[in-house]
């Protein structure tokens, strides 16, 4: 197979941080070429520069695309040769229709005016070749993020793309929607579409991964092919965090877990916007020091049965009763919430979780300024001082706590996130998604914190899809099954398939 890419000994400056060191990546034509490796580490990067994000003046090295040395200086002039790029966070337009989102930027004309009809025409068919059935006109608004990733493909088809690049494309998919993606790639490969992923799902990797490449503090660690290596899940891990990681889930010292710190009692919670009902009758108990899981298909009414808990900031039409140590509460909002000690963490770091254009300290103290305010004054050394002390101690990457967060990758921006939360000191903490685009020498991280959180007495709600993740933390699992518990089991009573089965039933 001949090379279709060389990036040679490319470098990447930002300020106070070498993103990219003498990087070396090479992808044959036709292949699917996953990019691994930490958080910060630099793929993004990389291929930032390579659809022409950063140009040619803001980098140094060479990129020898087709045969030619390539010198981009926007994305439009990577897109010129046939590289199209979907980004971590996805750039459609809400507000428009599918067909208006899938030529923007390119639209068909006709006589000087676009051509509707041959709009609509076209998109179907590309929503065909990536078996999108939807209704073109539809606005993007209504569809789900799978449904969107495959239209950002789709609309990469339009543009007779020759190299498309996914960054972390199945982070926010369900299994099934992951699964029909990777097969889409597949399908790609065989009409000489090469591909670029971006993963921290080392499985999906191994599925379809013709070449692996493993970078590590900006610098290529190793390439494995199919061909002449094997592909194993081992040998990624430890060239991507530079040693083994045996033991996933690090244990805690097994302890009686103490009174019952937060009560919820039947739950209900109607979503006027969707006209449904989100949570039906729901009641649980979390107990002190303990890790309770909230497991259940996506959609199955996780986010919003632990949001009407904090303080209902949905707004949804709610009714049923909290207790915290056995007092009755009355949460309409979240600051009541995080006074009577609850916080929580969102799976969606950059909806309503962070503010980006803030810096690092910021964000940390976000949530709880009155512990840093004397009358209306923030103490800023007592700032700087806090938000040191939580990079340390949850390893946050970045240059210095001044940094802007949408400057960190996605990894550190949830590790802020987290620190911003731990600085209200809740009694109960929910995390939803904890580690969704977090890899893996990051997520033992986590998981440890959670443990060290756990000996400190705090108790965790931890909302999650990863099956694994849920039964190697929790010590109580509860299964959500369209809006209801349907089930609670101990941690010695949990299988994926049990789980699965009352998530279905
Ligand atoms: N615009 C920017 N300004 C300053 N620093 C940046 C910027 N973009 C990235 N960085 C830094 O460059 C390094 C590489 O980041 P990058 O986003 O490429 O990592 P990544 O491998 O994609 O990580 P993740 O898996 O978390 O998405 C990090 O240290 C990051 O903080
Ligand atoms: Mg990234």
């Amino acid at each position: 197979m001949e090379q279709i890419l060389e990036m040679r000994n490319i470098t990447k400056d930002f300020p106070g941080v070498r993103a990219l060191d003498q990087v070396n990546f090479a992808v044959k034509s036709g292949e699917i070429h996953c990019l691994v490796g930490e958080n910060g580490a630099g793929k993004s990067t990389l291929m930032k520069v390579l659809s022409g994000v950063y140009g040619s003046k803001e980098y140094t090295g060479d990129i020898v695309f087709m045969d030619e040395v390539q010198n981009f200086s926007s994305i439009r002039d990577s897109e010129a040769k046939g590289i199209a790029i979907i980004h971590q966070e996805l750039a459609l337009i809400p507000e428009l229709s599918i067909y208006e989102n899938v030529f923007l930027g390119h639209e068909i004309h006709k006589g000087g005016f676009i051509d509707w009809n041959e709009t609509i025409t076209q998109s179907k068919k590309y929503l065909k070749m990536v078996n999108l059935d939807v209704d073109t006109e539809q606005k993007v608004v209504n569809l789900g993020v799978g449904q969107q990733q495959l239209i950002e493909i789709a609309k990469a088809l339009s543009k007779d793309v020759k190299l498309l690049i996914l960054d972390e494309p199945t982070a926010a998919l369900t299994d099934e929607e992951s699964e029909n993606l990777l097969v889409l790639l597949k399908t790609l490969k065989k009409e000489n579409v090469t591909s670029i992923m971006i993963s921290h799902k080392i499985k999906e990797v191994i599925e379809v991964a013709d070449t692996v490449t493993v970078l590590r503090d900006g610098k290529t660690i190793c390439s494995l092919s199919k061909e002449k290596d094997e592909i194993k899940s081992q040998i990624i891990i430890k060239n991507m965090v530079g040693r083994e990681i045996n033991d996933v889930f690090p244990k805690r010292k097994p302890k009686e877990p103490g009174d019952i710190i937060l009560e919820v009692a039947n739950i209900n919670s109607f979503n006027h916007e969707i006209g449904r009902q989100v949570v039906k009758d729901s009641s649980f108990f979390v107990r002190k020091g303990e890790v309770v899981g909230i497991a259940g298909l996506m959609g199955a009414g996780r986010t919003e049965l632990s949001l009407s808990i904090f303080g209902n900031p949905l707004g949804y039409n709610m009714t049923g009763d909290v207790f915290i140590e056995g007092k009755k509460v009355n949460l309409r909002h979240p600051k009541d919430a995080i006074k009577n000690g609850l916080a929580y963490v969102t799976e969606d770091r950059k909806g309503n979780g962070l503010i980006l254009i803030q810096d690092v300290k910021q964000n940390i103290s976000l949530a709880n300024l009155g512990a840093l305010s004397k009358y209306t004054y923030i103490n800023m050394n007592e700032e700087v001082k806090i938000a040191n002390e939580y990079r340390d101690s949850i390893n946050i990457k970045t240059p210095s706590i001044e940094q802007k967060v949408q400057n960190l990758s996605g990894g550190n921006q949830q590790k802020v996130s987290l620190a911003k939360w731990l600085f209200t000191s809740p009694k109960v903490l929910i995390l939803d998604e904890p580690t969704r685009g977090i890899d893996v020498g990051a997520k033992y991280e986590i998981y440890t914190l959670i443990n060290a959180l756990i000996e400190q007495g705090l108790s965790i709600i931890m909302i999650s899809s990863e099956l694994p993740e849920v039964i190697g933390m929790s010590d109580r699992i509860y299964v959500m099954n369209e809006g209801h518990i349907a089930g609670v089991l101990s941690r010695a009573e949990a299988t994926q398939e049990r789980i699965m089965e009352i998530a279905t039933d």
